[in-house]
């Protein structure tokens, strides 16, 4: 089932909800790939394209979360580790033949990225209420341009 974007999913620093949507996108358009029946050329480009996002967007949060002081940081990354480990066990799998991996992390990953904005992500937007004096989107910009840099 694909996901679509609600204010629900707000985290409030709009240069993350951005990155948000681009992935819900993202990962929309795999799914779509999958059912479509599309080659295993097609797939792995899309696969591709979203592991790329993905590890971007992870480090932009993660490098975000530094930069405000975060408390729960740890914990944060530990859960963005799983994705990325389910990402790849699956890419591993189809490529041994495992037609049926691809199409369950497409699955996984929908649902793991709602309740992950929802219950994790919204957790440090909830933090950043109580310090309105920072500028978090300027600071979620920086910290994206930082990951760029590092993955160029
Ligand atoms: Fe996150």
């Amino acid at each position: 089932m694909k996901v679509m974007w609600t204010d629900e999913l707000s985290v409030g620093v709009p240069e993350l909800d951005e990155q948000h949507r681009r992935l819900i996108d993202l990962l929309n358009e795999f799914y779509d790939a999958i059912e479509r029946g599309d080659d295993e050329q097609g797939i792995c480009k899309f696969l591709e394209g979203v592991e790329e996002y993905t590890v971007f967007h992870f480090c932009a949060e993660e490098q975000f979360m530094i930069e405000i002081n975060y408390p729960d940081l740890e914990r944060h990354q530990k859960a963005h580790q799983i994705l990325i480990s389910e990402v790849k066990s699956a890419q591993a799998r189809y490529q041994n033949g495992d037609r049926k991996a691809i199409r369950e992390l497409s699955a996984f990953a929908l649902a793991w990225l709602y309740s992950h904005i929802l219950k994790v992500d919204k957790k440090y937007g909830n933090y950043c209420k109580e310090c309105p004096f920072l500028n978090t989107n300027l600071i979620a910009k920086r910290s994206s341009n930082k990951c760029l840099e590092n993955a160029g």
